[in-house]
């Protein structure tokens, strides 16, 4: 059984929730190798809608080990109340796994998150103040704070006064703001959240090395996406963790030997919640339908999303910097009452014909899309089940995409569902 990778190949909201679930359950194990309750994904199940921000998707079956990886940036109270919110509704939760080499988040580091924004003025970044960029800065810092060290309290006592003997200074000098309470701190993990947290610490490196040298199934959840990647993303207008296919090797403990099956979870249109450069981004009235009929606010914030058309410039760097080996096509039917639909299939600059996205961002913002225009379809594909009862129209429109992204389409979203897909695969 193959390793698998599900990763976003715009700015997140592709609807990977769904896809992860339907892959999931052929798995052993789904496992979240980095973000932290930034991220947030609807799963229907049965009418029933879960929004799960933390835990990995495979959580709704049985037979998967849930596991949130080292490269995840933890807030314990976001996950004790997912946990208590899963079995309140029938959902077993003891099998997750919490890697001990995760990093916790702080009050003190969404503190942080919302006074450097406002900091920032109008050249914020539009983060989701949920404190992950200062807790991946405290890890490069070194003065991070893992679970594992909620397990020692002399330990985790000492780290807490270190990070705040610097993080209190940059509260009262430079943000004018009350010290925090060592003290209080320490209750609320060691006295609160410990116990509860405890039966779920785990070696997640080994629990996973374990399931492929077994030949289980696992499946590796990506968070946010490939134009959020730090790296690799729109900077600085990113999130601070790698969610491109290769942030597994560092956030779960993996090599690249094991990886042979990743999946690019792509939107028929395009996203982008917060600030930063989205060359088809539409201020018309189909901007407006696409917000309308695809329900296009944030799951976590309720932020209105910006839309815009098809992208394939950044499918092509989507396909390239994950090594894609398959594409999955989410909401395709929000498509359904356009007469006509667009894709970018190169940008221009200064007459130029740019078919792969540029490397300097000032040429990013400068870049006018060419577009072609296909026609639309005009019908409710929602209960399509065979790929040969599409309409034409929108058959073509697939075709189209897979040739111009130069990835297979292997699966297609036609409504939210969990069986409101269809499998292309061959
Ligand atoms: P942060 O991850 O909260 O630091 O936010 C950095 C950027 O990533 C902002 O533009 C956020 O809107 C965006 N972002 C973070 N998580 C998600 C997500 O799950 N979906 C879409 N955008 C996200």
């Amino acid at each position: 059984m193959p390793a698998t990778v599900v990763v976003g190949t715009q700015w997140g909201d592709e609807g990977k929730g769904k896809f992860t679930d339907l892959v999931a359950k052929e798995m052993q194990m789904v496992v979240r190798y980095q973000g932290g309750h930034n991220a947030g994904h609807t799963l229907v199940v049965d009418g029933e809608s879960f929004k799960l921000q933390l835990t990995p998707s495979g959580v709704l079956y049985d037979h998967i080990v849930p596991v949130i990886g080292n490269g995840v940036v933890v807030d314990p109270k976001v996950l004790l109340a997912e946990i208590d919110m899963l079995n309140s509704r029938g959902i077993d939760t003891s099998r997750l796994a919490l890697s001990g080499n995760a990093h916790l988040i702080f009050p003190y580091h969404q503190q942080l998150d919302a006074l450097h924004e406002r900091h920032l003025g109008a050249g914020k970044l539009g983060t989701t103040k949920r404190g992950i960029g200062p807790t991946y800065a405290d890890k490069a810092m070194r003065v991070g704070i893992r679970v594992q060290d909620l397990l020692d309290p002399k330990i985790f006592r000492a780290k807490l006064d270190t990070a705040l003997r610097h993080t209190n200074v940059v509260l009262a000098k430079v943000y004018n703001r009350l010290p925090v309470d060592a003290d209080e701190i320490a209750a609320q993990y060691l006295d609160e959240y410990l116990p509860r947290l405890q039966p779920h610490i785990n070696d997640t490196v080994g629990l996973i090395h374990e399931g492929l040298e077994a030949g289980q199934g696992v499946l590796f959840e990506g968070a946010q996406a490939t134009f959020l990647d730090l790296d690799h993303g729109t900077y600085p207008f990113v999130t601070s963790s790698n969610p491109t296919a290769g942030g597994v090797c560092p956030g779960a403990g993996v090599g690249p030997k094991h990886i042979d099956r990743i999946i690019g979870i792509t939107k028929a249109y395009v996203t982008r919640v917060g600030s930063g450069p989205f060359p088809t981004e539409l201020f018309d009235e189909v901007g407006d339908y696409l917000v309308d009929v695809g329900h296009e606010y944030g799951t976590n914030t309720g932020r209105k999303r910006r839309c815009g058309w098809f992208d394939a410039v950044m499918a092509r760097f989507a396909v390239r910097v994950n090594s894609l080996t398959e594409i999955a096509i989410t909401k395709l039917d929000v498509l359904d009452q356009l007469e006509t639909v667009k894709v970018c299939v190169g940008y221009d600059h200064n007459g130029e014909h740019l078919k792969h996205l540029p490397y300097h961002q000032s040429v990013l913002h400068a870049v006018t899309p060419i577009y072609e225009e296909l026609p639309g379809w005009k019908a409710d594909i929602s209960g399509v089940e065979e790929r040969h009862d599409l309409p034409r129209e929108a058959e073509n429109y697939l075709a189209f995409l897979e040739e111009q992204i130069g990835c297979p389409i292997h699966m297609v979203g036609v409504g939210p569902g969990r069986r409101q897909f269809l499998h292309f695969a061959a």
